[in-house]
């Protein structure tokens, strides 16, 4: 019998296929994500979950579905899913690393200059019939060449931004981390520092990090008080590393210049939030990874993990490989 697995939402067709080739799949096809009993009910009986970053899997799931030995987060980052809470129990847990760092690094530059050029703004400018003439000292931004940068996270889509920013616009590139990347000091002279050093120094700060205890509301108003009035700040990584209502203060009091988000705290924000009224702030809808070769990408990596987890193959990208003595032992 085909092994039974639950997929929380269309993804590109590579994906579906493979599993579907191997696989009982019972496919959510709604736009929206499985409501909580919904998603409960359905991976009951399943071997294996194909998850979104908006499903939340932890322990109250898991133990609602005895048989399952795989979850395959179609994202690189997993902060929905309780990943001790898998380990524990013997579940096998993948993501989707590496294709969507050259999307998400164009998304974090695209913001950056958008925000620091005012371009949004402008552009409400010109369909309100605002625009009478060539101003001089109208729609003034920041300049790029030569300035600082500042990455939170120096992984793969931290170094992927610094490398573009430093190469394009000859940015001085700063770093925050807890591990030391040589690689980023050797091709790109970045500079580890402390969190209130890159605060104080950097022109450009954009957010790279995972969202974990460490760094959930790492930019709140302490943070905000130490950046410089000029700066701006991007976050491609997860809404909740920063406290959205300090930074909506900040952007008002003109604490920072400007921001570009990809992420909010919630996701989707409240149409009505107030921070969506500032001038100077920008927000995508979670849109970092939204191209074609990413997405299909993840799709073909977030089956051929499905798949691997529930033949007893290491999985491709695994979070927790640290589980496999316990997963095997699900296997004899
Ligand atoms: C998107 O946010 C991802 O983690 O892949």
């Amino acid at each position: 019998m085909p092994p039974k697995v639950f997929v929380t939402r269309v993804i590109p067709e590579v994906g579906l296929k493979k599993i579907q080739e191997h696989c009982e799949m019972d496919l959510w096809t709604d736009p929206l994500p499985p409501p909580r009993d919904e998603l409960l009910r359905r991976v009951e009986d399943c071997q294996g979950l194909l998850s979104l970053l908006t499903d939340t899997v932890d322990a109250e799931l898991m133990d609602r579905a005895p048989k399952l030995v795989v979850v395959s987060n179609f994202a690189v980052g997993f902060n929905n899913i309780d990943v001790a809470a898998a380990t524990q129990r013997g579940i096998a847990v993948g993501n989707t690393p590496g294709v969507l760092t050259d999307a998400t690094a164009d998304m974090a530059v695209t913001l950056l200059l958008a925000a620091a050029r005012r371009l949004v703004e402008g552009h409400h400018y010109t369909l309100s019939g605002k625009w009478k003439t060539w101003e001089p000292l109208g729609h003034i931004g920041q300049d790029l060449v030569g300035r600082t940068l500042g990455i939170v996270g120096m992984g793969r889509i931290g170094f992927a931004t610094a490398r573009r920013l430093h190469r394009g616009w000859d940015m001085q590139v700063l770093y925050y981390d807890i591990h030391r990347n040589e690689h980023a000091e050797r091709e790109l002279g970045a500079r580890q520092v402390d969190f209130d050093t890159l605060l104080a120094e950097s022109d450009f700060v954009s957010i790279h990090t995972n969202l974990d205890d460490s760094t959930r509301g790492l930019f709140d108003a302490e943070a905000f008080r130490k950046m410089k009035p000029t700066a701006v700040l991007v976050n491609t990584a997860r809404g909740p590393i920063v406290v959205q209502e300090d930074l909506r203060q900040a952007l008002e009091q003109g604490e920072i210049f400007a921001a570009g988000l990809d992420v909010t705290d919630p996701e989707p924000i409240d149409p009505n939030d107030p921070l969506l009224k500032l001038p100077n702030v920008i927000v995508a809808p979670h849109i970092a990874s939204a191209t074609v070769r990413s997405r299909n990408r993840m799709a073909e990596i977030a089956a051929e993990n499905l798949l691997a987890g529930l033949e007893g193959r290491p999985l491709p990208a695994w979070v927790n490989p640290e589980v496999e003595p316990q997963w095997r032992k699900r296997f004899s």
